[in-house]
């Protein structure tokens, strides 16, 4: 009999066929009464495969063995209650690396150059009118990175390539890294030129990019957040975006998203994507293929690939 598993949210078409290769799967976000589903559920299923999982869904579903995120970050899982449960979680880190750190990279160049707006101008019929303005470059400049993580150290590798100075905040010195470390996020911001967030969301980041960091950063500094909207004073960014407080900022993740203050739509200092950092086929299905093998491993009895709980 195969295992019963629960989808928590629309996956990779892909995925989705592969999982139902293997499993039964009851999909809760299809669901329209999901009180009712879940009761009818809870005593079936086995694994997750997705996020948002928290501990009164785990309280539903009492056999749960495993949580298979799709995703490097879990913040959307309790993983707390999971652990007191007993209840197994894996992500899907490495995979998705170059993607984000592709972005990231091009995310730069599209702020410091202002290329969608460059776009715009040339569809616009302005250029007959006269010249854009001229911009900055990312050569020469420092960029503080703000966690030096798997895909943190990949954003550090094209920066580099860019010509970039690279120094780095996280919870601790990485005494084999070449860049120099600050332990104070706001003194690296206040000597950076780039303040990049690639830090896990979460418990114990939230709002870590302050109102004192964007200030530090500055009226010539310029954010990138390619982590989670939590790890930044959303409301203090927008005015301080508005006003020139902060020089400018490329944000492919939002404190609520897909709701995006609807403040930056009308700035020309902003670059603005919508969570795209892995958005790829080549790395969603290597994401789908590790939720898949993740919870294939667990069902087979062996060692998880990717376990965080
Ligand atoms: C999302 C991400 O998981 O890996 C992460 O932590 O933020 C993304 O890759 C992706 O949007 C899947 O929904």
């Amino acid at each position: 009999m195969p295992v019963d598993i629960l989808q928590t949210h629309k996956l990779l078409a892909s995925c989705e066929a592969e999982l139902q290769t293997k499993y039964t799967v009851h999909k809760l976000h299809e669901a329209t009464d999901k009180e009712a589903f879940l009761a009818g559920l809870g005593d079936l299923v086995r694994g997750i495969a997705g996020g948002q999982v928290p501990a009164a869904l785990m309280d539903k579903l009492p056999k749960l063995e495993i949580i298979a995120n799709f995703g490097v970050g879990y913040d959307s899982i309790d993983t707390a209650a999971a652990k007191a449960r007993n209840i197994r979680v894996t992500n899907t880190p490495n995979v998705l690396n170059d993607a984000v750190a592709e972005l990231t990279i091009g995310l730069m160049i599209a702020l410091a150059r202002r290329i969608p707006q460059a776009h715009q101008f040339v569809r616009d019929g302005n250029w007959p009118k006269g010249a854009f303005p001229l911009l900055t470059e990312l050569n020469g400049k420092t960029v503080g990175i703000l966690g030096l993580g798997r895909i943190g150290k990949e954003i550090a590798v094209r920066a580099q390539a860019m010509k970039m100075r690279v120094v780095y905040h996280g919870r601790r010195k990485q005494p084999d890294e070449p860049f120099v470390y600050y332990s104070d996020l706001a003194q690296m911001a206040r000597d950076a030129d780039w303040l990049v967030i690639i830090a896990p969301g979460g418990q114990g980041t939230e709002k870590i990019v302050s109102r004192r960091v964007l200030e530090a950063l500055g009226p010539d500094g310029f954010l990138v957040n390619m982590a989670r909207g939590s790890l930044v004073d959303e409301a203090a960014m927008v005015e301080m975006l508005k006003s020139r407080a902060l020089g400018g900022a490329a944000l492919d993740v939002f404190e609520n998203e897909p709701q995006v203050p609807t403040a930056l739509f009308g700035l020309d200092n902003v670059v603005l994507s919508p969570h795209q950092g892995s958005a790829t086929n080549q790395t969603r299905n290597k994401m789908g293929a590790l939720v898949v093998a993740n919870l294939d491993a667990w069902f087979a009895g062996e060692p998880l690939i990717s376990p965080v709980v």
